[in-house]
């Protein structure tokens, strides 16, 4: 149960009773929110202000008013009236008690499926194959595939789709390398190892960093733009070569999707449209969506402006040239091919691209091109996200010297989380604790666990906006708002049972009672009942980190109520049973919004 709704709609009745206009009651109900300080309640509604002056009353009148028709319920206690007309609503003990109780045999912890069950396409990852895996698609690949599994939780149908790179100048620098700097034997020993050292290799030379389509200068661009339109063009040296690469390029994708343990269910790469998009073509000419214009063929922008060269195409209205004078598609062809296609394929009630923010005009434009088609039923949104920086605050460079290339960074990553491993062990050895001896495997494992989960965490811990700094020491801190920190808490969680002796399975089959004696133990409670409200959340506005702030706030309510209420030495058998089902329940929370976040979590650290 989402307790904010469950608040909520005991005032839905009253506020459609009470309220000056009808039409104003989502408004008033939306002012029912978790109260910011806790001394003000569990939550609190702020409406009676803004409905005294529409009603000319006094606030704390229809405050009053409103508590008086509250439906009889066993949640609340009685509301009081504070301030300007304030309601502070806290939840009774013995409710709170029950209700959790009531969780712990719920396989989804309170999450309850919608309702209404939509499908999702998450177009997430996108890399340019045939280049080493890099940082820059890191994000996508992350925050798309917590997208995918928190939509999916909530019981939505979710389409998880790899939009690879797989067709574009890249295969043109490989091509022009492979045929001029090959070293056979390598490429026979090893084609991904040999592929991206050409790719390395060429890239490198070009003037300029980058591999943006249009006119260039660089006669070796120039030459690898010229073997990737031989390849479109059909040429049928340049496809052997691009059906040769293909699967070694997949190669170097394989072990990083599996060591961040992202699952796609779908790659369809930009090639797979490429016999669709002179159907396309024709049909936006044919519907008077587009056309030709010196050449090419363009959709104008709303105002009616055609594009004539790519910088004006690069300006801030939306038009876009979709066949080009020389009889080349675009990126934009192509998404549109994309989008009829996902249409067809899966009717789906909403297209989320997973994308970085540098592209929102590209998904601004193709978003209005296809409503124009005739896809109009289907929600657009465009997920974007900012830039990961390096130590110097600078963006991390996506230059094709390969510098930053993620596997590095998540070896790199294991490292410093083997060493917070090591750290953690030998400090509590000095405080006596008694610490298991684990073998390599083992260690190696949560090394693994840290390290990769560390790197996830902090790119999934803040407003996906935003841009953030990559410093490892940060990102594996034992304290503090971190994958380590919440993974410390669940083995933490987990030891308890193993020192104890016990087995958690009957705490999930036949719960024992709830009780509430301490402070601590009652904010506990409400906190591992908000789990739902978090999810949801996190799910209605796509950002993942509503889940780390609800688990930063669980770990904070673990911790008081570590401190304050002991387990195995509760003062009666009942006080520990009660106890000790609060733990696994935390453990149980931890485990699950950490996977809705991709992270692993072993059982003993
Ligand atoms: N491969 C693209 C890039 O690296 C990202 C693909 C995003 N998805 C899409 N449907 N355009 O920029």
């Amino acid at each position: 149960m989402n307790l904010l709704n469950h608040v909520r709609s005991l005032f839905a009745p009253v506020l459609a009773e009470v309220a000056p206009d009808r039409a104003k009651v989502p408004d008033y109900l939306g002012m029912v929110k978790p109260s910011v300080n806790a001394d003000h309640g569990d939550y609190q509604a702020n409406m009676a202000m803004a409905m005294g002056k529409a009603m000319g009353q006094k606030p704390p009148d229809v405050a009053k008013t409103i508590i008086a028709k509250l439906p009889t319920n066993d949640s609340l206690e009685t509301p009081t009236v504070a301030g300007p007309g304030f309601i502070n609503l806290k939840l009774k003990d013995t409710w709170l008690a029950a209700q959790v109780r009531g969780i712990a045999t719920d396989p989804t912890l309170g999450v309850e499926r919608v309702a209404k069950p939509k499908t999702f396409v998450i177009d997430l990852s996108g890399p340019n194959v045939a280049k080493p895996l890099h940082v820059g698609h890191l994000r996508s690949t992350i925050i798309g595939d917590s997208l995918v599994r928190i939509l999916r939780f909530l019981g939505h149908t979710v389409i998880g789709d790899n939009h690879l790179g797989d067709w574009g100048l890249q295969f043109g620098i490989l091509i022009h390398g492979y045929k001029n700097f090959r070293h056979d034997a390598a490429f026979k020993a090893d084609p991904v190892r040999e592929l991206a050292r050409l790719y390395v290799t060429i890239r490198k030379q070009f003037k300029k960093d980058d591999e943006e389509e249009g006119p260039t200068d660089d006669p070796l661009k120039k030459i690898c733009q010229e073997e990737t339109a031989k390849l479109h063009a059909g040429d049928p040296e340049n496809v052997a070569l691009w059906k040769q690469f293909m699967p070694a390029c997949l190669e170097m994708l394989r072990p990083i999707y599996e060591r961040l343990d992202v699952k796609i269910d779908q790659a369809l790469g930009e090639s797979f449209y490429n016999p669709m998009l002179m159907g396309v073509v024709d049909d936006m000419l044919k519907k008077g969506i587009a056309f030709e214009s010196k050449g090419a063929v363009v959709i104008p922008n709303a105002k009616g402006i055609v594009p004539q060269t790519d910088e004006e195409q690069q300006k801030e209205e939306p038009p876009a040239i979709i066949r080009k004078r020389d009889g080349a598609f675009t990126y934009t062809t192509t998404d549109l091919a994309t989008i009829k296609y996902r249409m067809e394929t899966w009717k789906p009630d909403a297209m989320l691209y997973v994308v970085s923010s540098p592209q929102a005009l590209h998904f601004k434009t193709i978003f209005a091109q296809a409503k124009r088609w005739g896809y109009d039923g289907v929600a657009f949104e465009h997920i974007q996200f900012g830039s990961m920086l390096g130590p110097d605050r600078k963006k991390i460079s996506t230059s094709g010297g390969g510098g930053a290339e993620l596997e590095t960074l998540l070896n790199d990553a294991v490292s410093v989380g083997r060493k917070r491993y090591e750290e953690s062990v030998a400090e509590r050895r000095t405080h006596g604790h008694d610490v298991s001896e684990l073998n390599e495997s083992e260690v190696a494992a949560i090394a693994e666990t840290i390290g990769v989960g560390a790197v996830k965490y902090a790119d999934l811990c803040q407003s996906r906006t935003t841009d953030y700094v990559f410093d490892l020491e940060k990102m594996t801190a034992t304290n503090g708002n971190t994958s380590t920190y919440m993974q410390y808490a669940y083995a933490r969680c987990r030891a308890i049972f193993r020192h104890g002796a016990l087995d958690e399975a009957r705490f999930r089959s036949s719960p024992p009672a709830v009780i509430i004696t301490h402070a601590a133990e009652r904010t506990l409670a409400l906190q591992l009942l908000r789990f739902p409200e978090a999810v949801e959340a996190a799910a209605a506005d796509y950002l993942p980190h509503l889940i780390t702030a609800y688990l930063w706030d669980l770990a904070k309510c673990f911790s008081g109520f570590f401190e304050n209420c002991p387990v195995l030495k509760a003062e009666t058998p009942e006080l520990k049973e009660s106890r000790l089902l609060l733990v696994d329940l935390v453990s149980r929370v931890i485990k699950q919004a950490l996977d809705l976040l991709g992270i692993r979590t072993v059982e003993r650290m």
